[in-house]
């Protein structure tokens, strides 16, 4: 995860860096540094928020018009202020900032270490540099010298390196971890995300694994591994920097679940062309596997009921960190549907890889543009939410419902009814997001603040989105929240049921409500306090959300869970953007 950022310009590159580094805060937050190079190449940096670590060190007295930067979010070392990035080689002439793992760090460490060079962290990164420098020493210029480390690096790596006897350049590598360069006029940025410098700049250049770039502020070079130069294309980028700001809102969570009013529509608004591409893709497939992590894995499994009860067809579901054990049935004729909001996450990569060698045909659902997992599939679709800042997922996951809905109508052939269904449902979203509804979660989250341990029961569909719900409480509140399919529960988890134990029972008009509430009543029975998220009120809710029937509920029925996780972050005083030990982009294994 962490985020990298390399400006060079004729600008003050500290605001910059600062601004850039604060958009990427998403991807990990325990530590931030920042190197400069004016007179000479000066480092800053610290264990803490961005924030914090400025008010403490004050970035901005770092002078010149070229710098690299980075926000962390720990694998190798502790939370220091030592393991912290940039890290520089013994002579503090190079700085390197580092997103990923290096895999053979103790090897190189070991053998640098007998070549006479001084470790001043426990992180693999602060190889890069040392590695860097003896490549140097033995005659190389500062490109090939990276060139050459990238080769005898391995793992997932995208590092951004700076020289101070080359001050003129950055130098980029990228290797199974995201590096987009940013092009200005008159200045240059690369970085792990557009939303780091979108600010600036809306023209990119995406690289590839394996490519390392040479930066100026009025150019850029990219090389493959041989060193030779490569032709890159340079894409302009449609999210406005509008979209990656809090808008007045007091933090992104609540701003991306208000923005459900109008991602819905968005993700369906599409050329009819592309739909009906992906619906033939997946209609003439022989073996259907659906990938993902997280909150995306909830999509795929809310897939498998969609495209059962649509399109009469079987998908498997599997979560991407799992997949690769169930490689041995894949075949060419197999196919493979990714989704992911960041197309970044290593687990997912590493499943189309696997998929990949046995001739898979790869489709992906992704929100980023230009994203890995957009660029190793055979076909995508855009989500097209617009940055999604918080770490929660939040309106990248109703988008994904609606693309799945539509998918599955136009697989069996009713693209025009499923499209005007699931207008009708992006319409009703302002009906769930009424300041009734709003005040009554607010107080339900006064109410539930400090409980332990939270139930949530769905059937059916409603089965994903009690894991999807659970997921959210947990993961902003720090309470544990447990999803459930309702008949599971007397196999085992009632027992856990005591008096004032939370449920939320999740209670569409369908042919799934009688069951689901005898599983309720069951809970009841023993105590339990019952929160309907319904169509309609009942006599066995002790407290109720009330939400529009509509037959695509998964998607309306998943809000009032978003909005109790948001509130009750609040009422605990936890960061509702940023939770502990989380990081946006999962980009490690
Ligand atoms: C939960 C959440 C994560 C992500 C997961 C996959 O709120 O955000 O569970 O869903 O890390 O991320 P993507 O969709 O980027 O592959």
């Amino acid at each position: 995860m962490c985020g990298i950022v390399g400006y060079i310009g004729n600008k003050k590159a500290t605001p910059i860096l600062l601004e850039s580094t604060k958009k990427l805060e998403y991807r990990g937050y325990d530590s931030v540094g920042m190197c400069t190079i004016g007179d000479n190449l000066s480092i800053l940096k610290g264990a803490g928020r961005i924030d914090d670590v400025n008010n403490r060190l004050n970035f901005q007295s770092l002078e010149g018009n070229l710098g690299i930067s980075h926000t962390r979010w720990a694998t190798h070392g502790g939370v220091t202020d030592f393991n912290a990035h940039p890290h520089s080689d013994c002579n503090n002439t190079i700085a390197v900032v580092h997103n990923g793992i290096i895999e053979n760090y103790s090897e190189l460490r070991k053998d640098l270490k007998e070549k006479g060079h001084e470790f001043k962290s426990e992180t693999d990164t602060e190889v890069i540099t040392h590695l860097i420098e003896e490549l140097l020493n033995n005659g190389m210029g500062f490109r090939d010298a990276v060139i050459e480390a990238s080769k005898q690096l391995e793992g997932l790596f995208a590092f951004i390196a700076i020289n101070n006897n080359e001050n003129g350049k950055i130098i980029a590598c990228k290797h199974k971890c995201p590096l987009v360069l940013g092009i200005g006029s008159n200045e240059n940025f690369v970085a792990s995300d557009v939303v780091s410098f979108l600010n600036h700049t809306n023209k990119v250049v995406f690289l590839d694994d394996n490519e390392i770039a040479e930066i100026t502020k009025d150019d850029f070079q990219v090389f493959n591994i041989l060193g030779k130069p490569v032709t890159k294309e340079i894409s302009t980028i449609n999210w406005s920097s509008e979209e990656a700001k809090k808008s007045g809102y007091p933090h992104f969570m609540i701003k991306e679940i208000n923005e459900q009013k109008e991602t819905i529509e968005r993700a369906i608004n599409r050329d009819i062309k592309e739909v009906k591409k992906v619906a033939k893709m997946i209609n003439d497939a022989y073996g259907i596997f659906f990938v993902a992590c997280g909150t995306s894995y909830h999509a795929c499994l809310s897939a498998a009921y969609i495209f059962s009860s649509i399109t009469k067809k079987h998908v498997n579901v599997f979560l991407a960190s799992e997949f690769p054990n169930f490689s041995h049935f894949l075949t060419k004729n197999t196919l493979m549907f990714t989704i992911s909001q960041s197309g970044e996450t290593a687990d997912v990569l590493e499943a189309v890889r696997v998929a990949k060698e046995k001739g898979v045909k790869i489709i992906s659902l992704v929100n980023v543009m230009g994203s890995s997992l957009m660029r190793m599939s055979d076909y995508s679709l855009l989500l097209n939410a617009g940055p999604e800042i918080c770490v929660l997922a939040t309106k990248s996951f109703t988008s994904q419902l609606a693309l799945l809905y539509l998918l599955a109508y136009a697989c069996a052939g009713k693209y025009e009814e499923g499209k005007e269904k699931l207008k009708e449902v992006g319409k009703k979203v302002k009906n769930v997001l009424t300041k009734k509804n709003i005040k009554k979660i607010r107080n339900l989250a006064k109410m539930l603040k400090d409980m332990n341990d939270i139930y949530l029961i769905g059937r059916g569909l409603s089965y994903s989105t009690t894991l999807e719900g659970a997921l959210k409480l947990k993961e902003v509140s720090y309470i544990h929240a447990e999803g459930l399919a309702g008949g599971e529960l007397k196999h085992g988890t009632l027992a856990l049921i005591e008096r004032g134990t939370p449920c939320i029972a999740i209670v569409p008009n369908n042919g799934s409500k009688k069951d689901v509430l005898n599983n309720a009543m069951e809970i009841k029975s023993r105590g339990g306090y019952i929160i309907g998220i319904a169509n309609e009120d009942d006599e066995i809710f002790d407290y109720s959300i009330i939400i529009p029937e509509v037959e695509m509920h998964p998607i309306l029925m998943i809000i009032p869970l978003q909005l109790l996780a948001y509130y009750l972050a609040v009422e605990r005083g936890c960061d509702p953007d940023k939770p502990r030990n989380l990081a946006k982009s999962v980009t490690v294994k």
